[in-house]
């Protein structure tokens, strides 16, 4: 069985301009021990996909008018509140790209924390403090014992941002969702997060990593989901995907990765802009930045095509076998 399933999944805003999907009709997979890198310039529906696989997408204004989102087998969208808040957590956790979206201002953190292990286990007070401060240490935050006594705003950003994962990661969950985790993060941290999630999931997780940055894929994932504008546009193995892309938008996010020489160099840009939702239409959703779009694109909305086992590609040159 997969850990986790989603098929089909379709979400809309409503908005004073109308309703737009700001995820179409989505479906993928992550096995139990796997990183899977989720990928695409900002807009295109990674958070919210993320989102609704915790059923944390605000309603109104977000609904999710389609889609199943099998956890363990288990239908994660007919699950009512009390078995939600169980698999949050323990069985599914998030780290947040903000780490507001996970910390409250009111309470300490070595509260926060505690709170949160005794919700989802039988312990002690005194051992889920145990474990609190383990955590804090494993993320290295220097003197865990005393941090545990502030509160959020008496800490920097990146102090913030590993406590959240810590948090994220101490109850041992079955899947970890980890969105732009490291954006808030100098240099060093980024690398020593990464450790730590590649650690993490040696001993028991699978992770959905969600980046803007190809370089991070390269380093951290063993499948990549690309999606644009709403959709996905290619999925597949790091090798298929780095060495035999299909679509015309992942050789451009390719092309778009910096050199890692440290010398800095000018980014090659996919021409064009990502459509607003309020523009996107039938037909394939990149065909005004795409170098090859021919008339099909517009009036037909490409499926995804097999080009080899489990690299699937949104592109009609894809079914061509070009
Ligand atoms: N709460 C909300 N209300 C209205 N629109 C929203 C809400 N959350 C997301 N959206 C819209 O849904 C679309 C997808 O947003 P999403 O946050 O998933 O993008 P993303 O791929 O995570 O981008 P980024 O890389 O910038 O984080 C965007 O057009 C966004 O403006
Ligand atoms: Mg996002």
């Amino acid at each position: 069985m997969k850990l986790l399933e989603v098929t089909n999944l379709s979400v809309t805003f409503e908005t004073d301009d109308g309703i737009f999907k700001a995820v179409d009709d989505v479906s993928f997979h992550i096995e139990t021990g796997e990183i899977v890198g989720l990928v695409g310039e900002s807009g295109c529906g990674k958070s919210v996909t993320a989102l609704s696989i915790l059923r944390l997408i605000p309603s109104p204004p977000g609904r999710i008018e389609e889609g199943g989102i099998l956890f363990h087998g288990k239908d994660v969208l007919r699950l009512d509140p009390r078995e939600m808040r169980k698999i949050r957590g323990r069985g599914i956790s998030m780290i947040f790209q903000e780490p507001s979206a996970a910390l409250s201002p009111l309470h300490r953190i070595g509260r926060q924390m505690i709170e949160n292990i005794l919700f989802h286990q039988k312990i002690s007070r005194k051992e889920a403090r145990n474990i609190s401060e383990k955590w804090l240490t494993a993320v290295k935050i220097a003197d865990a014992g005393e941090r545990m006594f502030a509160y959020p705003f008496q800490l920097s950003g990146g102090m913030q941002q590993r406590i959240m994962i810590a948090m994220a990661l101490m109850l041992g969950p079955d899947l970890v969702i980890a969105d732009e985790p490291t954006t808030a993060l100098d240099v060093t941290i980024q690398a020593q997060v990464f450790e730590l999630i590649r650690e993490m999931r040696q001993k028991y997780s699978s992770i959905l990593l969600i980046t803007h940055d190809m370089g991070v894929i390269w380093e951290m994932c063993d499948r990549v989901i690309v999606m644009y504008a709403s959709r996905i546009a290619e999925e597949g193995n790091l090798t298929d995907i780095f060495s035999k892309p299909a679509h015309p938008y992942t050789r451009g996010l390719l092309g778009s990765i910096p050199k890692l020489t440290g010398v800095p160099e000018r980014l090659k840009t996919i021409h064009g802009q990502v459509p607003s939702p309020f523009q996107y239409s039938s037909g394939c959703h990149f065909r005004d930045r795409c170098p090859h779009a021919f008339d099909r694109c517009q009036a037909e909305r490409p499926s995804l095509f097999d080009v080899g086992k489990g690299h699937r590609a949104a592109c009609f040159l894809a079914e061509k076998g070009i």
